[in-house]
């Protein structure tokens, strides 16, 4: 097998796209055009929204600027902002509003940034549309309607019909990245599932069985790359594995980001015959968790037995009997189960056969590929049963971002989009 390339060759050693998180939203999205101020502002809103990462599910992250241009004219100032929280319960543009009001400014002829169409109806709160009309703004500039087709454009339609003039589509693209598990879910009902997989140069998960320990993890990538999957998992309501990856690696599956979180990262096993070993770290460590949810979730079949279900479940490990195919879980079942959870974002780190299984019934959403320098040869473990090379996967992505950490170089791409098409063909 000859490989003339390795991927930090093959791209040079030099970040394509998206070069890193640190990278201002606005240069990605305007060269080196300058932005304009409705972008400054969005920008800003977009970065409050960033922040409630692991705070905000099952509801959207969404960031509000609320601006005033002085008496007398000059450039406008923000004189009230907020994201949503959803243990807090307001909305972002209401978080907005009462900051602008408990620093004593008025909010008549202001003009309301928001990453998100404001909502139109009641639910856990009021509509936002309206609390816009009665704090008196004027202008609403927008970055991305509403992914519901139920409620998107209601909200814009409100607006106008209160004579606020309506901006909508800046800065839409990072908007909509932020929100992509949320934009899936309330049109789908099931989890946006995110694939990753860390592979050697010629695309393998792991060495072969005989070569290592059991029960150690073998890592193909460094310290970077290895970071950039925790803030994946702090990004995702729950990760999932098989136990195949259970009992060749012991995982432990958490997010050791040490960021704040609203619910525990929920951690989900595949393992049809309830064989997981008692003494595994991820039992050992749901064991440790008490309250009253476990955050680890082993899913089985009908012949699972009762008796392990039960000691599983004295152990703190919640259990739950799925409908299996032909001696495997249907994973249409498992993603069911895990939106009657309220988990919309499932970030998979699976071995060769679930990710053949997922991505064969085209399950998966977006695939993120992190490639070490290492080759593993012929007969390491493949990256998914069923499909020869990673490589080959990638020629299904879209929307294609690449980027290094350290020596590793990462691939990320979408197999599905979550969001409806653009809405910027709606901007007045
Ligand atoms: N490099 C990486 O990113 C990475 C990540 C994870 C794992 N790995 C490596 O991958 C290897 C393990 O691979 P693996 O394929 O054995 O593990 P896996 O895909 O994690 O688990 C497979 C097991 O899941 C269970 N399962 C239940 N329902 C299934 C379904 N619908 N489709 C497929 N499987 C289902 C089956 O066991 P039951 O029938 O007993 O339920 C199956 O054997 C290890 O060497 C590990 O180190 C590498």
């Amino acid at each position: 097998m000859a490989y003339i390339f390795t991927p930090s060759r093959l791209w040079g050693g030099v970040p394509i796209g998206i070069k890193s998180r640190k990278l201002d939203i606005l240069e990605v999205m305007s060269g080196n055009a300058p932005p304009t101020q409705d972008e400054v502002f969005m920008q800003r809103a977009l970065k409050l929204a960033t922040e409630t990462i692991g705070l905000a599910s099952p509801n959207p992250q969404v960031g509000c600027v609320l601006t005033q241009t002085p008496l007398g004219g000059g450039t406008p100032k923000i004189i009230g902002e907020g994201a949503h929280l959803y243990d807090n319960r307001d909305h972002a543009e209401i978080v907005a509003l009462k900051q602008a009001a408990a620093r004593g400014f008025s909010t008549k002829g202001a003009t309301a940034y928001v990453t998100l169409e404001p909502c139109s109806h009641h639910g856990r709160t009021g509509p936002c549309a309206d609390a816009l009309i009665a704090a008196g703004v004027t202008r609403c500039v927008i970055a991305t309607a509403d992914p519901n087709p139920l409620v998107s454009g209601q909200g814009i339609q409100k607006l106008h019909a209160a004579n606020i003039a309506v901006t909508l589509g800046v800065l839409e693209q990072p908007a909509r990245n932020l929100n992509d598990a949320f934009a899936h879910f309330i049109q789908h009902r099931t989890p946006f599932v995110t694939l990753k997989a860390a592979l050697s140069v010629d695309g393998k998960l792991a060495p072969p069985p005989a070569t290592r320990y059991p029960n150690r993890p073998f890592w193909l990538t460094g310290p970077a790359a290895r970071h950039e999957v925790q803030l994946l998992r702090h990004a995702s309501d729950a990760v999932l594995t098989g136990l195949g990856t259970v009992l060749a690696d012991d995982p432990q599956l958490t997010d050791r980001t040490a960021l704040p979180r609203r619910r525990p990262l929920l951690r989900v096993i595949l393992d049809t015959h309830l064989r997981i070993p008692l003494t595994s770290q991820l039992v050992r460590s749901a064991a440790s968790a008490s309250g009253s949810q476990s955050d680890l979730l082993i899913l089985c079949g009908s012949l699972a037995s009762p008796a392990k279900a039960a000691a599983l479940g004295a152990l703190g490990v919640e259990v739950e009997q799925i409908p299996d195919h032909a001696g495997r879980l249907s994973l249409p079942a498992v993603l069911a189960s895990l939106a009657e959870r309220d988990i919309l974002s499932l970030l998979l780190e699976c071995g060769s056969h679930l990710n053949g299984s997922f991505l064969r019934q085209n399950l998966a959403d977006k695939a993120v590929l992190l490639y070490a320098e290492t080759e593993l040869g012929d007969q390491a473990i493949p990256f998914a049963q069923g499909f020869p090379s990673p490589y080959l996967l990638e020629r299904f992505l879209h929307r294609i971002t690449r980027t290094t950490y350290g020596p590793d170089a990462s691939i990320t791409g979408y197999l599905h989009d979550p969001w409806p098409p653009t809405s910027l063909q709606t901007n007045p």
